[in-house]
Order: structure tokens, then C-alpha cells, then sequence
């Protein structure tokens, strides 16, 4: 029988070229025209779950998109993994950016990745890195070397917020038991130097709407004279940080641990690059909440930011409107002890609060996700951590993630069950932005590494 990793290299290409196929879907949860595509593609990671040697595998539908479930047994006294992974991909706008297009994936080589890198929406979010778990579930079946039960859960409606996902957990508690929840949908520092994520943060995702005028105006008629919605959105949204960069909300802060010096010092030793960070993104200069690092401000630390803003005339030449409304999306970034509730709550006051007699106000709601700490010290910890080891030749440094993953929060709360954040990806993959993409080497040393976690959880529990 062959080693895994000889497996690995025997079927590297088949593995490609499955994934390519993933790939081609646009299952874009976001937008409903792309509805058949999202259904599409849970179907085909149905059939991937049963060619890998599942034992079953369905599609479970739910208000929204259908979460696929899948399992293969292996006895009734051994642990059980539950991989958790999302199919459905954010809109790959805007198009014209992108180098080749996003649905037709290709191979190219880049400075981080001279191996290539596979081109593709959703290569690296996340369904290179779900189908890395189906993979390394057909290694392990192939070589004899599944130690323990395992269940898939595969969700499509990860991007927009993951709204049905709560009550499904819910629903379904007895399916879904589990000892420990696998999830490889966050990133690493580099490929020569792996790093686990230990947090991620919450987020409190909101819209306004400024309603000026009844209709919009002649601005040489009424301008200077009316509230100008746009003017005032762009003062209100101006206000909601002060010369430190911090976030003005009354309350905002109130709630966030605040980590100690050790602590800090701790998560600053992981290795980080400003200059090649600015480089990457071509900015001049950094820009955050002083007092705190690049490290700390996407961390451990809240943050508020604009997502879209929009409103009056932006099509072809010049139109003098004054308009009647503007919007914007805005999302803050929660850190242990905020909660989703009180931050959305507090945002809305003191929106209301910052508008002028001249306009309205309307706050909504979108979703949110409280934020997560994983615990370094927990035996599937040190089993993700010894995989990694033993995959790179390095001790992995434990990081936080600066994004959300709103299920993991409620992965502790329904079914009290602590999550690895088992990613290999990189930030700079290029994820929600034009020409994402997910390295060679990165999909092949994650199916490389999982069942190296599986042996280690199975044997610290011995
Ligand atoms: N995979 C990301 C989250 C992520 C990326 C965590 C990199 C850590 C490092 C996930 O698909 C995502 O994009 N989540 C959304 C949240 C959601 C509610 C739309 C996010 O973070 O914006
Ligand atoms: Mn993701
Ligand atoms: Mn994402």
C-alpha cells in the first residue's frame, strides 16, 4: 500500500483537475441569477463526498441555498472530525480586472507562488481549501489510514452572511455530533512559515440611508440652500473616527479585552513585513488606530469601514442634481467582548444621533458573527500544530485572523464544539478581489497536512 504522500504525487493532477471542475460553477450565494449554479455545485460536492468513499452524502436544503452533509464511519468508539467549509463564492466583480476569466481557471506563477497559482473565484475561498478535506478523505481511505469517523458540512451561503446556518445546527444536533470541528478557510503567513489562526473577529454589517429633499432638485435651483444627503452622509461617515484613527460610537470600546503586554508582545514576534505589505497593496503609507501595529490593528483590535457608498448621479458626463438620497454600507470588525447586538445597536444611536434636522435617517441591520478565541491548548490544537510541524519542518505560530467566520461562534454555542482554523491560504491570495488565487503547493501541502491532524487527534487521545 502507498504512503500518502506518494498517493499525493500519483494523483496530483486528477486533483487539479477535479478542483478545476469545482471551479468552473459560479456559485455566487450573493446574487439570486446564480441560484442554478449554487444548487449545481452542492451537487457536485455530493458526488465528490461519495467518490472520495463516503459512506452517504445528501443536500439539505434550507430557506436559502442547500448545505451538503456527508459522512464515512469508521466505528462506533472512535473520535469524530466535523469539516465544516463553505462552496458558495463571492461576486467576482469587478470583471474587468481580472487577468483571465474568473470561472475558467488557470495556472500562473507569482512571486509568492513560483509553483503557480491556480486563478480561479473562490480557488482559495474557500472551495480549494474545503475540497483539500475531500481529497485528504480519499488519501486516507486509498492508503488505509482514516483513524476516526468523519462528517462534512458544507454550507453555500457563507458569504452573505450564513442566516440559516444557526438554526440548521439546531435543527440537526444529534447529525452534527461531533468531539472537535475542522475548518481550512483562513490563511497562513507564508508558505515557509505556517501559522495557525487562534481568533477571529466578529462583525456587525449595517446600512444607512440619508433622505434629503423629497425628490431630487436642480442643484443651481436649491444647492446651498437643502441638506444635500451625499454631503451630509459624507460629513456623518467623516465623524465616525476621530485624528487617532479610533472609532468616535459612544461605547464602542467599552467591552474589548485589551491584551496584555506579554500578550502583545507575543502576537508582534510573528514575522511581518511592512515594507513588502505596502509593496503588495502599493500604498505609501500604513493607516490605522494609533498606538497599535499592522499586527494588533487586524487582530485584536475593532474597526469600522465603509464598504460601499452611493447615491445621486454617477452615470456618463455631468448631470446638477442635488439628490434626495444616499446609502452607504458599513461594517464594523468586533474583537472579544463585543458582542454583534450591542455594537449594532450603539452604531445605529449614534448615527441617529450625528444627522442634522435637514435629513432622515434609516439604519438597517444585514447580519453579523461574534467573534471567536481558539484555545492553544487543546489536544486538537496540538494536533493541528504537530501536523504542520511535521508537514513544513516548522512549528506553526499561532495568529489571529482579521476576518469572520460567523458559524464558528455558534459551532461553541449550539453544539459546544471548539473549531481549528485550519487555513493555508495566503492574505495576499487575493480573496473577495479580482484574480484571487490559491497556490499549487498551498492545495497540495493542505491535503498533505489534514491527515496528519487526523493520526495526532486520534493518538492524543490515547
Ligand atoms: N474565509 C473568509 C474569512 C477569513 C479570511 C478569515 C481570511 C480569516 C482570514 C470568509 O469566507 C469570509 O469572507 N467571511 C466574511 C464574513 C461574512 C459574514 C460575509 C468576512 O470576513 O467578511
Ligand atoms: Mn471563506
Ligand atoms: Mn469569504
Amino acid at each position: 500500500m502507498s504512503t500518502q504522500r506518494d498517493y499525493i504525487q500519483q494523483n496530483k493532477d486528477r486533483f487539479l483537475n477535479e478542483l478545476f471542475e469545482l471551479l468552473r460553477i459560479p456559485s455566487v450565494s450573493a446574487d439570486p441569477k446564480f441560484a442554478p449554479d449554487v444548487q449545481r455545485t452542492a451537487e457536485a460536492v455530493k458526488t465528490s463526498l461519495l467518490a472520495a468513499g463516503a459512506d452517504h452524502a445528501e443536500i439539505i436544503p434550507t430557506p436559502g441555498h442547500p448545505i451538503v452533509y456527508g459522512e464515512k464511519r469508521m466505528g462506533d468508539n472512535l473520535p469524530t472530525v466535523l469539516v465544516y467549509g463553505h462552496y458558495d463564492v463571492q461576486p467576482p466583480d469587478p470583471l474587468e480586472l481580472w487577468t483571465s476569466p474568473p470561472f475558467e481557471p488557470v495556472i500562473r506563477k507569482t512571486d509568492k507562488h513560483p509553483d503557480g497559482a491556480i486563478f480561479a473565484r473562490g480557488s482559495c475561498d474557500d472551495k480549494g481549501q474545503m475540497y483539500m478535506h475531500v481529497k485528504a478523505l480519499e488519501v486516507m481511505l486509498k492508503t488505509g489510514t482514516l483513524p476516526c469517523n468523519v462528517k462534512f458540512m458544507i454550507e453555500g451561503e457563507e458569504e452573505v452572511g450564513s442566516a440559516n446556518l444557526g438554526d440548521f445546527l439546531r435543527a440537526h444536533k444529534e447529525k452534527l455530533k461531533a468531539d472537535v470541528i475542522l475548518i481550512s478557510d483562513t490563511s497562513i503567513i507564508a508558505n515557509d512559515t505556517p501559522s495557525i489562526d487562534v481568533g477571529l473577529r466578529g462583525l456587525s454589517y449595517m446600512e444607512v440611508e440619508v433622505t434629503g429633499p423629497n425628490r431630487d432638485l436642480h442643484s443651481g435651483v436649491y444647492g446651498g440652500a437643502v441638506a444635500n444627503p451625499v454631503n451630509i452622509l459624507c460629513k456623518m461617515i467623516a465623524a465616525l473616527h476621530d485624528e487617532n484613527n479610533r472609532v468616535t460610537i459612544p461605547g464602542f470600546y467599552d467591552n474589548v479585552t485589551e491584551l496584555t503586554a506579554d500578550e502583545r508582545a507575543e502576537l508582534n514576534r510573528a514575522p511581518f513585513d511592512v515594507e513588502e505589505y505596502k509593496r503588495d497593496l502599493d500604498i505609501a503609507d500604513i493607516h490605522g488606530e494609533k498606538g497599535y501595529t499592522t499586527i494588533e490593528r487586524t487582530g485584536v483590535r475593532p474597526t469600522l469601514d465603509v464598504n460601499g457608498i452611493w447615491g445621486g448621479y454617477t452615470g456618463e458626463g455631468a448631470k446638477t442634481v442635488l439628490p434626495s438620497k444616499a446609502f452607504a454600507k458599513i461594517s464594523m470588525r468586533l474583537v472579544p467582548n463585543q458582542t454583534s447586538k450591542e455594537i449594532s445597536d450603539k452604531f445605529a444611536a449614534h448615527f441617529n444621533n450625528l444627522a442634522p434636522a435637514g435629513v432622515k435617517v434609516k439604519v438597517s441591520y444585514h447580519h453579523g458573527g461574534e467573534p471567536v478565541v481558539v484555545s492553544t491548548h487543546s489536544a486538537a490544537y496540538r494536533a493541528a500544530s504537530a501536523a504542520m510541524e511535521e508537514a513544513y519542518g516548522k512549528k506553526p505560530i499561532p495568529t489571529r485572523g482579521g476576518g469572520s467566520i460567523p458559524i464558528v461562534a455558534l459551532f461553541k454555542s449550539v453544539l459546544g464544539l471548539d473549531s481549528i482554523l485550519f487555513g493555508f491560504g495566503l492574505d495576499s491570495d487575493a480573496l473577495h478581489s479580482p484574480n484571487e488565487h490559491y497556490g499549487v503547493f498551498n492545495y497540495l501541502k493542505g491535503i498533505e497536512t489534514i491527515p496528519l491532524f487526523y493520526k495526532n487527534y486520534v493518538n492524543e487521545g490515547k
